[in-house]
């Protein structure tokens, strides 16, 4: 029932997500997030940043720059590995990723058959910092925030009091210029990621990996995905890079198929070794127990925000018929609904004590909103399509019982509850 078609049109209706530029023509594969993309984006976060300090492990948040020298991703990998084969189409122009079509077929645009033989392209934004152009200008766009996570340790240990075990985690953008970016928010070429370093000793590395693979199990559930569309997925010996112990992806049933939503990697020290290599830096850890120095092993969780955005929203999205109409609904949790309860007066003479709670909820912080325009039927339409878990409505008995009605986005239910009631409703409900 839910398409990609259906998701991408509810985001620009309602202002979720638009395409950047759009005006000019839009820029392909990026997005611009309107005011409701905006709030959801940052419940987002807060649900992940909880999630890790919810834990009985030590995890630190850090934000690292955007732009970085060529030694970082010479040591990193990304400017001799981070590359995907590309074919152009002779004819059309288009460009494809190789691994992604048959060169015995026509091309998918033109219908010709007349390809270029498969070249690597590197994913890496190239841009030039100062004003003097030649090579000891260049920097890249950060493909991952990883990286500025790594140089970083040695900073982190010697200015805060944290020990080994313990995490380096950072929400940020990354860039990668993807061949084909598609599916919508599923592979853009600017994005957020979600990343967390946890170092350890390397004889924790395979314990501190299950651990994690538990605790972002418990972060889906706790999210209130349909766990029958999750799934983590070992990685066969064949699939891992050659220096990694071992990675699960979880990855979820988008309408298109069964993708990558996160990756969790157990990168041993490969990271420390190689940074401490380019970078002629001791980046060993001193263990004052055995009195020896190690390279911390690092277990990495990667998840991309928008690309948990497009997920919580599949999942969430449902026609449901009510009498002779579909009421269209998202059933997100309610403390990632981008509004948490809308303030309905019934009619516009009953407007004034709304309003002055909407001003009181919004001031504390609460994500509410005031309708008045329209049939309350339509007006609990529009909350339903944005997920807005409640809806109180200031009727003609309001200002005799001071009190509301209070209806429930899933079940349509409503009740009567006293107006006091409302900010502790809706308090309670958002919590994570
Ligand atoms: N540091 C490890 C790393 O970057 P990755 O599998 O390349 O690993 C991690 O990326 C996550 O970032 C992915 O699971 C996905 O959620 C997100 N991601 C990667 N490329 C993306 C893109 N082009 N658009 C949106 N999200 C992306």
């Amino acid at each position: 029932m839910v398409t990609l078609e259906k998701i991408s049109a509810l985001c620009k209706r309602c202002g979720f997500v638009y395409p950047s530029s759009e005006i000019y023509g839009g820029l392909n594969g990026v997005y611009d997030f309107g005011p409701l993309g905006s709030l959801m984006k940052t419940n987002i976060r807060n649900f992940w940043k909880k999630s890790l300090n919810a834990t009985e492990r030590d995890v630190v948040f850090f934000e690292g720059s955007i732009l970085g020298g060529p030694a970082v991703w010479k040591a990193s990998g990304h400017i001799d590995n981070f590359h995907d084969p590309m074919v152009d189409c002779m004819n059309c122009k288009k460009r494809y990723r190789a691994d992604e079509l048959s060169l015995d077929e026509p091309c998918p645009s033109c219908g010709k058959k007349e390809w270029t033989a498969p070249r690597e392209f590197n994913l890496m934004f190239k841009t030039q910092v100062g004003a003097v152009s030649d090579e000891s200008s260049i920097a890249y766009l950060r493909p991952e925030t990883a990286q500025s996570i790594f140089i970083n340790v040695k900073n982190v240990m010697s200015s805060n009091r944290v020990k080994i075990p313990f995490g380096i985690a950072q929400v940020g953008k990354a860039f990668r210029n993807e061949i084909t970016p598609k599916q919508f928010l599923f592979r853009t070429r600017e994005f957020e990621q979600m990343e967390m370093e946890w170092l350890c000793k390397p004889e924790e590395a395979c314990d501190a990996f299950q651990y994690w693979l538990d605790q972002r199990q418990a972060f889906y559930k706790a999210l209130g995905f349909n766990m029958v569309n999750i799934r983590f997925r070992a990685h066969e010996k064949t699939e891992l890079a050659h220096y990694s112990k071992g990675c699960t992806d979880v990855e979820y049933q988008f309408p298109f198929g069964w993708k990558e939503l996160e990756g969790i990697a157990n990168r041993g020290d490969f990271d420390l070794t190689q940074h401490a290599t380019q970078s002629k830096k001791d980046l060993k850890v001193f263990d004052e127990e055995t009195q020896i120095s190690y390279t911390p092993h690092v277990v990495e969780c990667s998840v991309g925000s928008d690309r948990l955005m497009l997920a919580l929203l599949c999942d969430a999205y449902n026609e449901e018929k009510v009498d002779d109409d579909v009421r269209v609904v998202l059933k997100l949790h309610p403390a990632i609904a981008p509004v948490t309860a809308a303030l309905l007066p019934l009619s516009k003479q009953l407007s004034k004590p709304m309003l002055k709670l909407y001003f009181e909820l919004k001031k504390k912080g609460y994500a509410v909103q005031f309708d008045q325009t329209g049939s309350i039927g339509k007006r609990y339409r529009r909350q339903d399509e944005i997920g807005t878990p409640f809806c109180f409505t200031y009727d003609f008995e309001s200002q005799a019982s001071n009190t509301v009605t209070v209806r429930y986005r899933d079940s349509m239910q409503q009740e009567r509850v006293a107006l006091e009631r409302i900010e502790e409703i809706i308090k309670n409900a958002a919590v994570i």
